[in-house]
């Protein structure tokens, strides 16, 4: 039994790297993921800031956070960032076509897990956003629980006046220094829309009214305003009544603004307040640690001619490994590309292969590594804090996804050309007689607007013909959808219950073989 373990390894300080040793304890799959989402992950189009019906991607996403969120209520601890905006778009503070829009980009991508749900993606979305544009890397939590209907109306509009703004913003948990100085970090993307606010912007040749004359995230919100230049429309607008920004801004004499006229100011400044802003949610929910570099199983820097080695201790005591642990040389390397996020760190690393065959009687109990840099100074050992980095999913035990036997199926009949994943599932004993079932998570909605919410479909597995039992195992298979992102897998045998949850399938395709199905 063979099974590929990625290891990361990336430059960083050592500092660094102490850090996260001591915050990630693996294995920790909801942060693993996020990390994995934040430097390897799909929301990586915000890169150079791309225009987007005449404002930018960026601009869209961040107000959506930014909404979403609007409905805290200090309080009471309820509401905050928690997806209610897919049930809010009706709301008059929610016009834009930037809102669905957005929210239809996080369905595409298809990353939402039994585990991270919309709200993870949104606030996501917002680091995304400001990191694109130049801004800086918000570090990122995740763990937001999804809400299933709308929250209250308590987005600010820009005809409410300052005690109201001051009241909405106290009930989100900002107060009036941080208003003006979140309003700053949000208007310094983006513009206002003439369909949507026709009173406000009255020119209706210009689609798009931008809050300044840069689509980067700088501070140029700022240092125009105090120059008296500033094209922002709720600043210098036809209407008094919709000056909100210019309510705000001054609402100190100017003060907080003027701080703000630092561009290293206004880039901290925006950073805490916007990673408050996507931490803002309903009081009983736990966020992870921040993530503010990727830690799977990192380690220093190697030499170009370190030598990386994986052991692991097996189960059964040491019946098969000797005590210093079996052991295997990484067999390739590879770059890992990363998103915005890794390349604004400068990070550069590269995923080490091992193709690690394991005893399948005396099995795995856990794996660490050692680096060994040829140059005459110790091996560096990587163990998770000493405890080294347990198995998951112990192959001798029980119940587990079979990658060598799985396959990806394209089927070449003429009009049929249908790709499918062919799941084999591996169960200990002589299990014929055995129920295997797995509920799939689709992420993907097919619904055309808001809200989108996930499916989960039950699947029984059947005996699998073509591998009869082999060793000590019974194989079962089902044909599973390619939008199929996630397992949860149960077999009974007999009075004995097996389980394997959130078994992320869309990771594992990879080492699936491909077979073309061409009929006779
Ligand atoms: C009193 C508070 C606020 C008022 C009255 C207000 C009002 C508005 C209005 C009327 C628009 C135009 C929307 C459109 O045409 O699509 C807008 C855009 C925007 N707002 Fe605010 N806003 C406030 C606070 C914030 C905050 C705190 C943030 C984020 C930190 C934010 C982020 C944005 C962004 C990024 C846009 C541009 C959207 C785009 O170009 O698609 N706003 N805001
Ligand atoms: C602000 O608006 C609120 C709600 O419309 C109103 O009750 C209040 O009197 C206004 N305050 C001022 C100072 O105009
Ligand atoms: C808002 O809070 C910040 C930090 O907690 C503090 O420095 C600032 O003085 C406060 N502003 C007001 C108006 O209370
Ligand atoms: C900007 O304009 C306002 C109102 O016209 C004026 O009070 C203020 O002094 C001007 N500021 C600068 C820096 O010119
Ligand atoms: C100014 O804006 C307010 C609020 O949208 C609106 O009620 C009022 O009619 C507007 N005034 C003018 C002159 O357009
Ligand atoms: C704040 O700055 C704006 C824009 O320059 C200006 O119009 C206003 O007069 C200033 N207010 C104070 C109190 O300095
Ligand atoms: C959050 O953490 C607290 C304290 O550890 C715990 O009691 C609570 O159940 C957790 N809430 C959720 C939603 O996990
Ligand atoms: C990354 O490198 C660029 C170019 O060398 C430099 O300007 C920037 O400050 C660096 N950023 C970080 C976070 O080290
Ligand atoms: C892994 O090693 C086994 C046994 O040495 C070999 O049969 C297999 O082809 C290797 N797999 C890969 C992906 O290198
Ligand atoms: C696997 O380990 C067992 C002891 O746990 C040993 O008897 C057996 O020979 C090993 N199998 C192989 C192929 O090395
Ligand atoms: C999976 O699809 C193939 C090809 O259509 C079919 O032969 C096989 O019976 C299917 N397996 C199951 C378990 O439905």
């Amino acid at each position: 039994m063979s099974q590929l373990i990625r290891f990361l390894a990336v430059a960083g300080t050592l500092a660094g790297y102490a850090q996260s040793l001591s915050t990630f304890q693996w294995p920790n799959p909801l942060l693993s993921y996020a990390d994995n989402q934040l430097y390897e992950g799909n929301l990586d189009l915000t890169g150079g800031c791309p225009t987007r019906d005449d404002t930018t991607i960026s601009a869209q996403w961040l107000r959506v956070a930014y909404h979403d969120m609007s409905t805290h209520n200090v309080d009471d601890g309820t509401g905050g960032l928690d997806a209610s905006i897919m049930y809010e778009l009706d709301m008059p503070q929610n016009v834009g076509e930037g809102m669905a829009l957005s929210l239809q980009d996080f369905n595409g991508f298809g990353i939402v897990t039994p585990f991270f749900g919309m709200a993870d993606v949104i606030a996501l979305g917002a680091v995304f956003a400001v990191v694109g544009c130049g801004g800086p890397v918000i570090p990122y939590s995740a763990g937001r629980i999804d809400a299933s209907t709308a929250g209250p109306p308590t987005v600010p509009q820009p005809q409410q006046n300052l005690t109201t703004h001051i009241e909405l913003f106290r009930q989100q948990g900002f107060n009036e220094t941080e208003m003006i100085a979140l309003v700053a970090c949000g208007h310094t993307l983006g513009g206002v829309r003439q369909v949507d606010f026709p009173l406000i912007v009255t020119d209706t040749s210009t689609d798009v009214d931008t809050f300044d004359t840069t689509p980067a995230y700088d501070n140029t919100i700022v240092s125009q305003y105090l120059q008296n230049t500033t094209q922002d429309v709720l600043v210098v607008g036809p209407n008094v009544t919709t000056q909100s920004d210019l309510r705000i801004f001054s609402s100190d004499g100017n003060v907080t603004m003027q701080s703000l006229l630092s561009s290293d100011t206004f880039s901290d400044t925006c950073a805490a307040l916007l990673q408050r802003m996507i931490n803002t949610v309903p009081s009983t929910v736990n966020l992870t640690d921040p993530i503010a570099e990727p830690f799977q199983y990192v380690i220093k820097d190697p030499f170009a001619s370190a030598t990386v080695t994986m052991l692991w201790a097996d189960q059964q005591g040491d019946s098969f490994c000797p005590s210093t642990g079996c052991s295997v040389q990484s067999s390739s390397i590879q770059p890992v590309f990363f998103t915005i996020t890794g390349k604004a760190q400068n990070l550069t690393a590269s995923w080490y292969l091992f193709n690690a065959t394991i005893n399948s009687t005396s099995s795995i109990s856990k794996f660490w590594f050692e680096i060994n840099n040829n140059d005459g100074s110790d091996p560096i050992v990587v163990d998770n804090g000493g405890s080294g980095f347990a198995i998951e999913q112990d192959p001798s035990l029980s119940l587990f996804v079979d990658f060598m036997r799985s396959e990806t199926v394209q089927l070449e009949t003429p009009g049929d050309f249908t790709a499918f994943q062919k799941v084999v599932v591996a169960v200990l004993g002589n299990a014929a007689s055995a129920t295997v079932s797995m509920t799939a998570f689709t992420p993907f909605s097919t619904a055309l607007a808001p809200p989108f919410t996930p499916t989960t479909t039950s699947i029984s597995l059947e005996l699998d013909e073509t591998n009869p039992p082999e060793g000590a195992f019974t194989f079962f298979t089902a044909n599973v959808s390619f939008s199929v992102t996630f397992l949860d897998i149960t077999a009974n045998v007999g009075s004995t219950s097996l389980t394997v949850e959130n078994f992320n399938l869309a990771a594992a395709i990879d080492s699936f073989t491909l077979i073309n199905v061409i009929p006779s």
